[in-house]
């Protein structure tokens, strides 16, 4: 059986550009010729797809237990049919945002209980972590000056529920190990080439 592929997670605030990073990644995977996909949370697969519509719009009302276990829903649906047979088949997987998200959002944000939380993760990954996680800081100055145009549920919450999310995000980094901490103010290239090196070093 061909070697497990590397699962490369992408973490951080909304705005802080970890979309556009993860595709400048994919992209430079896929001038090497690797066998590399790249994929977000929640979403994935149509199911999980269909689950974000749910999430995301602005007109739904979702209790945060519920929110927990839809993200949680669209995650099993993700892990089992999308990511786990990718990583089998030797891919390397680039994941927009993982179980980092929801011990932030669901967790801290929404004040759940981070043990429940912790639990649902591992039951919902069938215990797959990320090999590397690249996360993203982002300052509020910084979120003003990119926050524009239309808002989905989660980004029309309150800056009370963002700077939770945000503060939370620090401190679950503190903590983490195979990470490479991005600024998401600096330069993009910049940004990019320091990704590319920290990665590269962990995939030969
Ligand atoms: P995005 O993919 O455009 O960043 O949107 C996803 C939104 O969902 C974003 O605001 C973060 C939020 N989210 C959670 O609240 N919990 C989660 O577990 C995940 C993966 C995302």
């Amino acid at each position: 059986m061909n070697k497990r592929g590397r699962f490369i997670v992408f973490e951080g605030p909304d705005k802080s550009g970890k979309t556009t990073q993860a595709n400048l990644l994919y992209n430079h995977f896929k001038k090497l010729g690797k066998k590399v996909i790249i994929t977000r949370e929640p979403g994935g697969t149509a199911v999980s797809e269909k689950i974000r519509d749910i999430l995301l719009d602005p007109k739904n009302k979702i209790s945060p237990m519920c929110e927990l276990l839809l993200y949680e829903a669209s995650r099993a649906e993700h892990i089992s049919a999308k990511i786990k047979p990718a990583l089998l088949d030797g891919y390397t997987v680039i994941c927009d945002r993982f179980t980092v998200a929801t011990m932030a959002y669901q967790g801290f944000g929404r004040g759940l209980d981070v043990k429940v939380v912790k639990k649902l993760n591992y039951i919902a990954t069938d215990g797959i972590k990320p090999d590397i996680t690249i996360g993203f800081r982002l300052s509020k100055n910084e979120y003003i000056k990119r926050a524009s145009g239309e808002r989905d549920r989660i980004e029309s919450e309150s800056e009370g529920f963002r700077k939770k999310v945000n503060g939370a995000y620090s401190k679950i980094f503190k903590d983490m190990k195979n990470i490479l901490l991005i600024d998401a103010s600096d330069d993009i290239n910049d940004i990019h080439k320091r990704i590319v090196d920290y990665v590269s070093k962990r995939m030969r």
